[in-house]
């Protein structure tokens, strides 16, 4: 059998799946940044980790502030953010203290919470979904590693590059 149509059987390796995670999160986020330009709230960065994503974010947004959620810090140093800008805690007790602090103005909210449980980090996706939508601004975009449950935001079409499933978008 040819090696092309032998490749059809396979299923997605985890390093298959860590790759277009890695690719979609890019493609949403450039794509994120760029239609909040003009917004000029602040950025929420849900989930810190190494902090890759929040130096993309840093690199690439001019102009607003990023503000990074995190229970426990441990990220590289040239990805960590200063005291400032980080909300330290379970983003259950984070989100809805930062809702009483921002009020609905984040222009770009980021969420990549979860571990390797797709279960798990649906059912926390499921019981944040309510934390993360009052605090979008209108016109503001929310990417996220799972699929959320909102009321009133709109899914949109993934961006080039970013492959189904492995993100999503949101805008209110
Ligand atoms: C997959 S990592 C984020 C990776 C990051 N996007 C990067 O590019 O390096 C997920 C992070 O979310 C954090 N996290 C998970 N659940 C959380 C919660 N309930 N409250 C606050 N932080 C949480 C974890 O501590 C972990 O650092």
């Amino acid at each position: 059998m040819a090696p092309a149509a032998r490749q059809e059987f396979f299923d997605l390796s985890r390093l298959d799946v860590f790759i277009d995670r890695m690719v979609s999160q890019r493609a949403c986020l450039d794509f994120a940044i760029a239609q909040t330009a003009r917004l000029p709230g602040p950025i929420l960065e849900l989930g810190l980790g190494n902090g890759r994503t929040f130096h993309h974010l840093r690199e690439r947004v001019a102009g607003r502030e990023i503000f990074v959620f995190e229970r426990a810090i441990a990220a590289h140093p040239e990805s960590t953010p200063d005291e400032a800008h980080t909300l330290l805690g379970d983003v259950n007790e984070t989100l809805p203290r930062a809702l009483e602090r921002f009020g609905p103005t984040a222009s770009l909210i980021h969420a990549d919470l979860g571990g390797h449980n797709l279960k798990k980090n649906d059912a926390f996706a499921r019981s944040i979904s309510p934390l993360v939508e009052p605090m979008l601004a209108p016109g503001g975009l929310m990417v996220s590693s799972d699929r959320m449950y909102f009321e009133a935001l709109e899914e949109l079409p993934l961006p080039k590059g970013a492959v189904a499933g492995r993100c999503f978008v949101y805008r209110r």
